[in-house]
C-alpha cells in the first residue's frame, strides 16, 4: 500500500509533510484521520489521497477530540466522500456494523480479539464486561466452542448494534446482549457463573476487578485484564501493571497467577495499553 506521505510529496510543503499523521484507521469503508490544526486547510487534499490509496474507502472523517466519557466516544468531522458515520467492518470472518459517532470501535484490537478467542475452551461460559458493539464476544462465538457469552454494555447504541451484529454473524444461540452497568448486572444476575471474564476497558478494569471475581465460578477461572500505564526508559510497562493489580488481588485474598502479559498498543509518548491474562485459582468473594 502506498504511504500517505509518499503520495503527498510534491503536493504538500516540507513542514506539512512533517506534521502529516503517520497512520490512520480504516473501519469498513470509512477512514479516520487525526489532522493537526495546522493541516486543516489541507484536509480535502489529504482525504482525496487516502481515497486514492484505499479505493474501497468511501468516506474520510477527521477525529477532532480524544476518546472520552463513559461510552468512550470521540468527535468526528466529515471531510470528504459520502456523508455518513455508519459502516460494516470485516474482521476474522466476522462482520461488525457500527456507527462510529455513537459507539466505540477500534480496528487496532483485532489481534487481541483473535488471541483471546484462541484461548477459549469448549463449553466455557464467558462474560464480556465492556463489550461495545460485540467484537470480542462475536469473534469468540465464531472461533471457539464457547457455550455462552454474556456481552454487557452501558451504551444503548452499542447494544443496538451488538444485537444487529449477533444476527449478522448468526451467533444468537451463544451471545446474549445485556444493557447496563456491568457491576450491577453481575451483582444482580451473573454471580458465580463464568469460566472467563473480559475487561476491555482500561479506564475501569482496576475498579471493577472485584465484580469480575464475583462473576467467576467458585473454582475460579481466567480474567483478561486491560490497563494503561506510563513507563520511563528502562521500566517494563507489563511488570508495572502486573505489580499494580497483584497488590489489589492480594488485598482481596485471591490465589492467582499472571500467566501472560503484553503491550497491546502505544497510546502516547511512553504510554502503553497492557493486557494481562490472570488465572484465578481460588477466590474469597
Ligand atoms: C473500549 S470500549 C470496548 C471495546 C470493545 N470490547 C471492542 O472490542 O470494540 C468500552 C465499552 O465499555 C462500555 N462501558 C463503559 N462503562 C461501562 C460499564 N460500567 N458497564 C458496561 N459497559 C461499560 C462503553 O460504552 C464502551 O462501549
Amino acid at each position: 500500500m502506498t504511504n500517505l506521505k509518499e503520495y503527498l510529496t510534491g503536493k504538500l510543503d516540507a513542514h506539512e509533510l512533517e506534521i502529516l499523521p503517520r497512520s490512520y484507521d480504516v473501519v469498513g469503508d470509512i477512514a479516520i484521520v487525526r489532522l493537526p490544526e495546522a493541516l486543516r486547510h489541507r484536509a480535502e487534499e489529504i482525504a482525496e489521497a487516502i481515497m486514492q490509496i484505499n479505493n474501497h474507502v468511501k468516506t474520510v472523517l477527521n477525529q477532532v477530540s480524544s476518546v472520552s466519557g463513559d461510552f468512550r466516544l470521540r468527535r468526528l468531522e466529515w471531510i470528504a466522500g459520502e456523508k455518513k458515520t455508519e459502516t460494516i467492518h470485516k474482521e476474522h470472518g466476522c462482520l461488525f456494523k457500527v456507527d462510529l459517532e455513537k459507539c466505540y470501535f477500534s480496528p487496532r484490537l483485532s489481534y487481541e480479539r483473535k488471541r483471546i478467542a484462541e484461548l477459549v475452551k469448549p463449553s466455557e461460559v464467558i462474560i464480556n464486561m465492556f463489550a461495545g458493539v460485540g467484537c470480542f464476544s462475536i469473534v469468540i462465538a465464531k472461533k471457539s466452542e464457547a457455550k455462552k457469552v454474556y456481552s454487557i454494555d452501558v451504551n444503548p447504541w452499542a447494544i443496538k448494534y451488538m444485537k444487529e451484529n449477533i444476527r449478522l454473524n448468526r451467533v444468537c444461540h451463544i451471545v446474549t446482549a445485556v444493557l447496563g452497568d456491568s457491576k450491577d448486572i453481575i451483582a444482580k444476575r451473573l454471580q458465580g457463573v463464568a469460566d472467563r471474564i473480559l475487561m476491555p476497558l482500561p479506564e475501569k478494569a482496576y475498579e471493577y476487578i472485584i465484580y469480575a471475581l464475583k462473576a467467576l465460578k467458585p473454582c475460579g477461572g481466567m480474567i483478561h485484564y486491560y490497563d494503561f500505564v506510563h513507563a520511563s526508559k528502562g521500566e517494563n510497562p507489563v511488570h508495572k501493571i502486573e505489580k499494580k493489580i497483584s497488590y489489589k488481588l492480594a488485598l482481596l485474598r485471591t490465589d492467582f497467577e499472571v500467566s501472560f502479559g503484553r503491550i497491546v498498543r502505544t497510546t502516547g509518548p511512553r504510554w502503553f495499553q497492557i493486557s494481562l491474562d490472570i488465572k484465578i485459582n481460588q477466590k474469597r468473594l
